[in-house]
């Protein structure tokens, strides 16, 4: 199997997120200590994901480039491209064609923040699992009816997706990441946009489940989703996000730590990187983070 890459969708209108999303992309806007868009970038270096397409607006996209380069610095490559106008998640698979030429994908929506134990070492096994055409993943959630409902039968197999349903058949809504195979563009392409003008990714997940084999990935106790289109979204994933990195002294979905953990850049690398910012919060934790690694108390 070739492997996996990983495209985040970062364009959108942000509407819920008005006044400030007039000016700036939802992406960019801080979670707490770190861009947005660090968490899902996290996310598929996580799953041991190097290379990667981010789609945004015309506007939007070179500040992610001045943001995040062609991605050396983690030791991975960073691509990007334009979405003229938001007609859909889907349409991310479209756009994303030449990118991912014949690769399997892991695409996530640059809103979407995971974190959980062990959820990094699962995110890594499914990625490299070619036996599913599709994996999904879904999170309990007290309000479903706000997004694509998963029904699983009882023998856990996915039965269908309902979006935004009035009755919802179970609390699991699907979330923003999704591991396809090959074949993801070509369904994408034969879709027709719904009546709100969109290339649906849940209608593009139901041609799966026609053809395919789907597995959903449940994400029980123990894991968080959070999806921070919305003021009252966004400050929480800020304050859960702060508290943990405050009990435990360690920063979630730092790329600089991923990396060098995983292997793909120096400690040198990294120091470089904290010396040029050693007034931050951020620059200071890289270089007593680099200093844990190097003594070995990770
Ligand atoms: P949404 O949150 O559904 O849409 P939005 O970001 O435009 O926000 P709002 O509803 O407040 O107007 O989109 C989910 C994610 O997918 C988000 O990260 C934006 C992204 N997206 C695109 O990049 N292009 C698209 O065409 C769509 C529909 C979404």
């Amino acid at each position: 199997m070739k492997e996996r890459k990983g495209i985040i969708l970062a364009g959108g209108t942000g509407t819920r997120l008005y006044p400030v999303t007039n000016v700036v992309s939802k992406q960019l806007l801080p979670v707490f200590d770190k861009p947005m868009i660090y968490y899902p970038l996290a996310t598929l270096m996580l799953a041991g994901i190097k290379e990667i397409l981010i789609i945004s607006t015309p506007e939007d996209l070179p500040r992610f480039e001045r943001l995040l380069g062609s991605g050396s610095q983690w030791g991975i490559e960073i691509n990007y491209e334009i979405q003229p106008a938001p007609e859909g998640i889907a349409q991310a698979l479209i756009i994303g064609e030449d990118f991912l030429a014949d690769s399997p994908s892991a695409l996530i929506l640059g809103d979407n923040i995971f974190h959980g134990a062990g959820f990094g070492v699962k995110l890594n096994e499914l990625s490299l699992d070619s036996m599913r055409n599709l994996t999904l993943f879904a999170c309990q959630v007290h309000d479903p009816e706000r997004y694509g409902v998963a029904e699983i039968g009882a023998d856990g197999r996915l039965i269908n997706i309902e979006e935004k349903p009035e009755d919802p058949k179970s609390n699991y809504a699907v979330t923003g990441l999704y591991f396809y195979d090959a074949d993801a563009p070509k369904f994408a392409a034969d879709l027709e946009p719904s009546s709100r003008g969109e290339l649906e990714i849940t209608a593009l997940n139901n041609a799966y489940l026609k053809h395919s084999s789907v597995h959903v990935e449940k994400l029980d106790r123990g894991h968080v989703w959070f999806d921070t289109g919305t003021p009252e979204s966004l400050s929480e994933a800020s304050q859960y996000v702060q508290a943990i990195e405050h009990r435990q002294g360690v920063k979630i979905h730092c790329p600089e730590e991923i990396a060098l953990h995983k292997g793909w850049v120096s400690s040198d690398k990294i120091l470089e990187t904290a010396s040029s910012v050693a007034n931050s919060d951020y620059g200071q934790y890289l270089t007593r983070m680099v200093k844990r690694h190097n003594s070995g108390h990770y």
